[in-house]
């Protein structure tokens, strides 16, 4: 029997949405056998996580045209310590955001190229439509829809690895 792999899933929310995404997310992937799912904070994920997983799911809010600050810090730390270890492993990206979200997955897909890391899904952007100061700033409820397509993209990710597609 292949050792069992391991899915991680690193995401940062400000008001809850990207969080509830990388839950869904967490749940479809957690029905696939064989497949161990980790779901950290952007803050509490590191170098050796990162190493030891393979495949990964990052989640962010838009916030000011890029990825949210901890996500980014996350990157900054982990990048080099896992830089030419990772390479072909697959991942995927969530983003939620109040409109746009494009530059978000623009990064993260930069940074997975300088990661050698292949890209297994479009990333998922979900926009909540927040516009005034309140409601970008207001808790955030995902809808079941979306959340849904955050399942299925847990699912696909950890059924591609349980299976050794990607
Ligand atoms: C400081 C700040 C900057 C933001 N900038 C953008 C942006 O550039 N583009 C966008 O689509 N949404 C932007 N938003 C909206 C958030 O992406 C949106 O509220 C999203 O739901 C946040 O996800 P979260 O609930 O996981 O924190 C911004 C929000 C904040 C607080």
């Amino acid at each position: 029997m292949d050792a069992p792999k391991t899915l991680l899933i690193v995401y940062h929310s400000l008001t809850g949405g990207t969080r509830q995404m990388a839950e869904a997310a967490r749940a479809g992937a957690a029905t696939e056998d064989g497949v161990a799912v980790r779901l950290l904070h952007a803050f509490a994920a590191g170098p050796q996580d990162v190493l030891a997983a393979d495949g990964y799911l990052f989640a962010t809010p838009e916030n000011l045209a890029a990825i949210s600050g901890p996500l980014k810090d996350f990157f900054d730390r982990t990048y080099y310590a896992a830089l030419d270890q990772l390479n072909g492993r697959p991942y995927a990206s969530l983003i939620c955001a109040g409109s746009d979200g494009s530059n978000a997955a623009r990064q993260i897909a930069r940074i997975a190229t300088g990661w050698r890391l292949k890209a297994v899904a479009e990333p998922l952007i979900v926009c909540t439509h927040a516009q005034t100061p309140e409601a970008i700033l207001a808790a955030k409820q995902i809808s079941a829809e979306a959340l849904e397509r955050c399942r299925t993209v847990g699912e696909a990710l950890a059924a591609g690895l349980a299976l050794g597609v990607f």
